[in-house]
């Protein structure tokens, strides 16, 4: 058994000896933070991925996010430190779930969150971030789309939309438990406060808030803002990043409650054994990373 700080050294040797980067979500707990060479949102870890020299990448997130680094960078070696970190909002939609709504609306074309499957954004015209999820909505031709599987954010999207949107009943449910009223308690005992909350909450909540973004958008507003304080509507690892970008700001969290566990299952542990083991790898099949490409290129173009 290793001490932390042994971990951490065998960890940056085997990184070194075998060209491996490793990127870590906001969410991270804070020691795989620490070791990480780039912290992000979904979509910009991906885009590092693809654009790092690394032969192997060792993403700490979920399932879906170390697919999108395969299907950017087919030619390395993604690791998840541990296969079992999933995304249950991602895992409420299949395939075939996406072929069945595309023959009730046939005139309607299908844009997915990043928070997909490869084989769901195989069957989609577009993919999107909760950053771009309208700006790609209104790219498309059709003046139909079928937004899926979050329905909070296809609803934010709806309200900055002239286009028809028909949802998909999916939801975050770490994000979508947050209450009115929990925010309005937090409100009243820090009334300075601007509330920045991620899109995956409900829409009550949305509504009320200063700032609606993705993770890496939170990052850019907190550190252009001049006010002190912030009260944080996402998973609570992202206090972390925020504090090390920002040590003279306070953040409050707007509920305990809202903990991933799926985020916080990699641990030092589990990265030294899979950079060790270069397993467990994850392997889009090429059929269905050639289609999930163009859904991703998509984005990139708009
Ligand atoms: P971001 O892409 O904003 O980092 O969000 C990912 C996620 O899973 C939010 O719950
Ligand atoms: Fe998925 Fe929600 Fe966890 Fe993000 S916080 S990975 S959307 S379950």
């Amino acid at each position: 058994m290793k001490d932390k700080q042994e971990l951490k050294n065998a960890i940056n040797k085997l990184k070194k000896d075998k060209n491996a980067i490793i990127l870590a979500h906001n969410y991270q707990i804070e020691e795989v933070q620490d070791i990480a060479d780039f912290i992000g949102d979904s979509y910009d870890l991906s885009r590092q991925a693809a654009s790092s020299n690394a032969d192997i990448i060792v993403f700490c997130g979920v399932h879906f996010m170390a697919e999108t680094a395969n299907i950017l960078s087919p030619n390395k070696i993604v690791i998840l430190p541990d296969k079992e970190a999933g995304c249950p909002m991602a895992d409420t939609i299949k395939a075939s779930d996406v072929r069945k709504m595309r023959s009730k609306y046939p005139d309607a074309a299908v844009v997915c969150y990043i928070n997909t499957s490869a084989a769901v954004k195989a069957e989609c015209e577009a993919c999107c971030t909760s950053a771009n999820a309208v700006k790609i909505v209104n790219s498309l031709p059709q003046e139909k789309i079928i937004f899926l599987p979050d329905k909070n954010l296809g609803n934010y999207v709806k309200e900055n939309t002239a286009k028809e949107i028909i949802l998909w009943d999916g939801c975050c449910h770490i994000h979508d438990r947050t209450t009115i009223e929990e925010l309005r308690k937090v409100q009243a005992k820090y009334p300075d406060a601007p509330i920045v909350v991620h899109p995956e909450c409900n829409s009550e909540v949305v509504n009320e808030a200063d700032f609606v973004g993705g993770t890496n958008a939170m990052m850019s507003y907190v550190k252009e803002s001049n006010m002190k304080r912030f009260i944080i509507g996402t998973e609570v690892g992202m206090l972390y990043p925020l504090k090390n970008q920002s040590p003279e700001k306070d953040f409050i969290i707007l509920t305990d409650r809202f903990i991933c566990p799926d985020m916080k299952l990699i641990t030092l542990e589990k990265i030294y054994d899979s950079l060790k083991n270069l397993q467990p790898q994850i392997i889009v099949p090429p059929e269905i990373a050639k289609k999930a490409l163009k859904a991703v290129n998509k984005m990139l173009e708009v």
